[in-house]
């Protein structure tokens, strides 16, 4: 499978910064190895893949609502973003496990929202700094990738996203040695407990993911791509960073 670049443009830029970022990556997708995804802010969301039209990125929202509609001001429901032209949508970012208090039962429900709704979840897992220090990151990520993931994700071909927190925009990454030791642990876990559908599951890396780090990354053992945040607001950035992606 393509490794998948995925940006998460999170809360910045406008209309018209997000129209040139789309203008830039739809004339340079053509040519690249890996397969590109772009998560702008809700609003952006549609005007975006109208931009993006007929051209390979693909364009996914931030967070939905676990409900397909209802009393619920201010939130996105699954087949919104669906109608709005999304394929994809990132869910239990720690950002949102945090600001929002999102639970991993609330991010199951999101994530079986999103399935039903035909988008493809891109659900996130990491440890804190204080975590990673007292040695239980493992134990941490396993307890979130059971209570997160519903069942169909595997089969549907849902995307998981390791995001250490400390690791979020902050120029610090993992060693390439504990980022390919989490990346197997994933493996072997999603291969336990769904079965060896799980062998070609995505696993991205996301964390201070730049240019400079990108090709050793991307070259490690069961990392198939990469969740990119600051530096996907930059065309060229993000781009060197989808050039970055090992040759077949
Ligand atoms: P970062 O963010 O690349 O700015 O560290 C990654 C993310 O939060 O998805």
């Amino acid at each position: 499978m393509r490794p998948l670049i995925a940006g998460n443009w999170k809360m910045n830029g406008d209309w018209r910064s997000a129209r040139d970022l789309a203008e830039a990556l739809r004339a340079a997708a053509p040519g690249l190895d890996a397969a590109l995804l772009v998560c702008p802010p809700f609003l952006h969301v549609q005007p975006v893949a109208a931009a993006l039209l007929g051209s390979p990125v693909a364009v996914g929202g931030q967070d939905c609502h676990a409900r397909n509609s209802g009393a619920h001001t201010g939130d996105i429901a699954a087949p919104m973003l669906r109608d709005a032209g999304a394929t994809h949508v990132i869910l239990g970012h720690s950002e949102r496990r945090a600001d929002h208090a999102e639970s991993s039962a609330q991010v199951r429900a999101k994530t079986e929202a999103a399935l039903a709704a035909g988008l493809t979840p891109v659900v996130c897992v990491g440890e804190t700094e204080a975590e990673r220090l007292a040695g239980e990151h493992e134990a941490v990520v396993g307890r979130q990738l059971e209570e997160s993931l519903p069942l169909g994700f595997i089969t549907s071909g849902g995307i998981v996203a390791y995001e250490p927190v400390w690791a979020i925009g902050t120029g610090r990454t993992p060693t390439e040695d504990d980022i390919a030791a989490m990346h197997r642990f994933m493996r072997h876990a999603l291969v336990n407990s769904w079965g060896p559908t799980a062998q070609i599951t995505r696993l991205l890396y996301g964390g201070s993911v730049k240019p400079s780090n990108a090709a050793a990354i991307l070259a490690l053992p069961d990392v198939d791509g990469a969740l990119v945040g600051g530096a996907s607001l930059v065309a060229a950035d993000f781009l060197a960073i989808a050039r970055a992606v090992p040759q077949e």
